[in-house]
């Protein structure tokens, strides 16, 4: 999951590749480095710990490069530190490579390559590579052909960049599995693990498919498949603002981003609101209207929160649209022998759209025959690109780790979905109308709990010390609070379940005690009363509890220790503004406890490895 960047043109390189690896820290940020070639000399740097610290080294270098490729690490084989960051580099360092994905067979390589005399120095396997590379290279044969023949003999899956004081006027970059692009400037071209990442120099984008190698100079480029046919390449516009992928005011991305959902959600239902004909417009499922509503069955694939989102998508579906939802891990789904048929429509839901699990759960539901639909935040990604059609969240970049604003932009996309299949088959014009004027109302309700954001902050102290929580829901609430138990965990390390309202009884309530804080999500539904008997059970206990309620309810003030209202709402929709306390409330925990919630421990954004 790590995050490779890489420049060649006529620029000092070292603030662009800086500034690239503090755009793409989100993927990982154990360890990070840069290849560079300075007067056709190797120099490679490299620190344990944040880009910062790197960039602290480099300055005190006053290095001057125009072509270097750099790396942030998540680290999957071998620990975080100075030698197992990358760039990797042969014997006598005149290549180095940065790799992100897994090699699967690099044992038996790293020991076929020691048997001929090759020394490797670090744990990881992606020094294989380059050493494969360093072996072809000595046979005589290009730069380009050695990584060519090197990826032909790899298993696993990578997104990598060679640099080489052999060919310094050449880049080369090879893709399966991990996501890279090229960027194209002026006398300049660049290379990255995502946009963000150069979209201040550039907006013209080639995207690298599976299977291509590409040979990148300052004022050219060139891609052809590994059997070395040349691949025509589209070039793309990407429209990316410099304001949506910088913190502004804010002191975190999570926070800017939990404050921009009356926009993000809105942006995901702007222009999508069909009110005369109570549907929803979505461009990207033209055509396809017809087979999705006569599907056997849905169903939803997908990781962490997107998967959460798909539960919620459950209800939905199966309440308004009457074809039968299965949710299912990505990771679990992708190891199974599913059962898929043609009559399936399979549903991937993804904010990066490049999480390996999901994207491979895609290509064997593909070859299964199913339809696949993707929805996902970014534009242009793996899923998005591999899906036969799908839907854009639009909710703008999310850089913090713990996803916030794509998951309410995701439900908004899953009950625009929804409208659409329940409309081509029994849901009423009247009541197609009624949940979209619904939807239009959510953004200045989502707004009125930000606005309650003190009184949240309040709460969040007098629970720091917690070891533990638990989050009750029930119906389209159950997965509002697995999200909320999620993102306390990731952000705070405070161990946190989820937890259907009524099961707890069937278990976790033997954890509670007066330490144990229950988080009820419990607005005004129809299984209000139901949650109300289980917050007496906690009570009876002496678990202390934080409602989560709505505006009209004034008895629930009466039997809990802390209540948050939010707004009233149709039921699908109301896990649009139950989940916002909850993030906040993670937030400020965490933020609290000192910890850093852009980038909490052991985590990374994009799951790009399995
Ligand atoms: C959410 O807070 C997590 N960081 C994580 O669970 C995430 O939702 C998951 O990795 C899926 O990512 P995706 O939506 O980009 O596929
Ligand atoms: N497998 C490589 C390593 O451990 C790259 C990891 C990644 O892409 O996250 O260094």
């Amino acid at each position: 999951m790590c995050g490779i960047i890489g420049y060649i043109g006529g620029k000092n390189c070292v603030p662009i590749l800086i500034e690239g690896l503090k755009r793409l820290e989100y993927r990982g940020y154990d360890s990070a480095g840069v290849g560079l070639i300075e007067n056709n000399t190797p120099v490679v740097i490299k620190k344990k710990g944040r880009v910062a610290e790197l960039e602290n080294k480099i300055s005190k270098l006053k290095i001057d490069s125009s072509v270097g490729i750099a790396h942030t690490r998540w680290a999957t084989h071998g620990e975080p530190n100075e030698v197992n960051a990358h760039p990797h580099v042969n014997k006598d360092s005149t290549i180095f490579l940065v790799h992100n994905g897994i090699i699967e067979n690099f044992n038996e390589l790293r020991t076929d390559l020691q048997n001929k005399g090759f020394e490797f120095r670090s744990e990881t396997d992606s020094e294989v590579l380059v050493q494969l590379i360093d072996f072809f290279m000595g046979k005589d044969v290009s730069l380009f052909d050695a990584v060519r023949y090197a990826m032909n003999m790899v298993k696993g899956t990578y997104g990598i960049a060679i640099a080489s004081t052999h060919v310094p006027e050449k880049i080369i970059v090879a893709r399966k599995g991990s996501p890279l692009v090229i960027g194209l400037g002026n006398g300049e071209n660049f290379i990255a693990s995502d946009v963000n990442a150069i979209i201040s120099y550039t907006s013209s984008i080639v995207y690298l498919d599976d299977g291509e190698i590409a040979c990148v100079q300052k004022d050219s480029f060139e891609v052809k498949n590994i059997d070395d046919e040349l691949i025509e390449k589209e070039i793309q516009q990407v429209k990316i603002s410099i304001d949506s992928i910088s913190k502004g005011n804010y002191a975190h991305f999570m926070l800017k981003e939990i404050m921009e959902q009356p926009v993000s959600v809105k942006n995901s239902f702007r222009g999508r609101l069909l009110f005369e004909e109570g549907s929803s417009k979505l461009g990207g499922l033209q055509g396809f209207e017809t087979r999705i509503a006569n599907s056997n069955r849905i169903l939803i694939c997908a990781c962490g929160t997107s998967w959460h989102a798909g539960l919620v998508a459950e209800y939905m579906i199966e309440q308004y649209a009457g074809i039968p939802v299965e949710v299912e891990y990505a990771s679990e789904f992708r190891y199974r022998n599913p059962i898929i048929t043609a009559d399936d429509t399979c549903i991937f839901i993804s904010q990066s759209g490049e999480t390996a699990d999901t994207l491979a759960a895609m290509k064997e539901a593909k070859r299964r025959g199913a339809l696949v639909l993707g929805v996902c935040n970014v534009v242009g990604s793996s899923i998005a690109r591999e899906s036969h059609a799908g839907v854009y969240i639009h909710a703008g970049p999310e850089i913090g780790v713990a996803s916030t604003k794509a998951f309410t932009s995701q439900l908004v996309v899953l009950a625009l979905i929804t409208i659409l299949i329940a409309r081509t088959k029994h849901l009423s014009l009247v009541d197609g109308q009624n949940i979209l004027r619904e939807l239009d109302k959510i953004p200045s309700k989502i707004q009125q709990i930000l606005d309650n954001h003190a009184k949240i902050e309040k709460i969040a102290e007098e629970f720091i010390d917690s070891k533990n929580f638990l989050y009750l829901g029930r119906g389209y609430n159950f997965p509002v609070a697995l999200e909320g138990a999620l993102k306390l965990k990731e952000i705070s390390y405070i161990h946190a379940e989820g937890y259907p309202a009524a099961e707890m009884k069937h278990g976790p309530i033997a954890l509670i005690d007066k330490n144990m804080p229950a988080v009820f999500i419990s607005p005004v539904d129809s299984v209000y009363e139901k949650v109300l008997s289980n917050i007496e059970e906690v009570k009876a206990r002496k678990g202390r509890i934080i409602a989560i309620a709505t505006e009209d309810d004034n008895y629930i003030d009466k039997i809990v220790d802390y209540v948050i209202k939010v707004p009233n709402t149709i039921r699908m929709l109301m896990p649009i503004l139950t989940v916002i306390p909850l993030q906040l409330l993670a937030y400020h925990i965490a933020v609290k406890k000192g910890l850093n919630v852009d980038q909490p421990r052991n985590l990374a954004k994009s799951v790009t490895v399995e």
